[in-house]
């Protein structure tokens, strides 16, 4: 039986946020420049949207640069804004072909003028696109998020938008990147690494996590489908007991 074929669709998960990680040992692992294995990445990415969208995932978010990157060496970043360029650039017509729309999230500001561009350009283009949502988060941090969230809330405040005694957790999720999506119902993170790294803190509240030692270039159809299975074994029980979940 095919992994795929053990996948309950009545069961999916709505939206998978995936912190891909591994590139630069998997590179090291062959002795070849860390860059490599973003190129390696970047085929992962393609392999992954296009397993997302056939099996009926709505949203699918990556963590493909965060805030705490930019702190690598200056060529790793080139490398990386340009990796970024090329990719949107060269699978903005399969995005079309499939009906996909592209977002972003972070402090997409910070990025250079030509990156922007191009983002900007493929979040337009693909802004119909109803199969499903991609959304990169690019100059990223949870904590940068919240930052501005509080931000955005407190000049309400003061504008007398809203009073304190009106703030609840709903004015928080909308102030929020993410605003216009639902929380992660699974988040995936590759390499062996068991940790957020400053991921979507605020919506990772009940989000069933998923770890695997594959190194983000190896990661294929077959791996997210495996994650998937495992999504689908887990009780969530939001606080409740399993007895009242069986009443439901
Ligand atoms: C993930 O792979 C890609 C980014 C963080 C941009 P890494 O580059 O972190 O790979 P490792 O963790 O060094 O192996
Ligand atoms: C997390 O990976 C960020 C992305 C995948 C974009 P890192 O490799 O930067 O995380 P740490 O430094 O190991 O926590
Ligand atoms: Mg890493």
């Amino acid at each position: 039986m095919s992994l795929k074929s053990a996948i309950q669709p009545e069961c999916l998960p709505k939206h998978v946020a995936i912190i891909m990680d591994g590139n630069g040992r998997w590179a090291t692992q062959r002795s070849q420049d860390r860059n490599l294995g973003h190129e390696q990445g970047a085929v992962a990415v393609r392999e992954t949207v296009e397993a997302a969208a056939e099996i009926g995932i709505e949203f699918l978010t990556l963590y493909a640069f965060s805030t705490e990157n930019w702190n690598r060496p200056k060529d790793e970043v080139n490398a990386l804004m340009n990796l970024l360029v090329r990719s949107i650039h060269n699978e903005t017509p399969t995005l079309m072909k499939n009906h996909i729309r592209l977002r972003a999230i972070g402090n997409l500001d910070s990025l250079d003028a030509k990156t922007q561009e191009i983002l900007d350009e493929a979040i337009e283009k693909t802004a119909q696109n109803t199969r499903m949502t991609l959304v990169l988060a690019l100059s990223y941090s949870g904590r940068w998020e919240i930052t501005e969230a509080v931000k955005h809330i407190a000049r309400d405040v003061q504008d007398n938008q809203i009073s304190i005694s009106e703030i609840s957790e709903k004015t928080v999720s909308k102030a929020m990147d993410t605003a216009f999506m639902p929380s992660p119902d699974l988040l995936i993170r590759t390499s062996g690494e068991y940790r957020i790294s400053n991921f979507l803190l605020w919506q990772l509240a009940y989000t069933e996590l998923y770890f695997t030692n594959v190194l983000w270039p190896d990661f294929n159809k077959d791996e997210f489908y495996k994650a998937l299975i495992d999504y689908q074994k887990r009780e969530r029980r939001f606080g409740k007991t399993s007895q009242q979940l069986e009443l439901i």
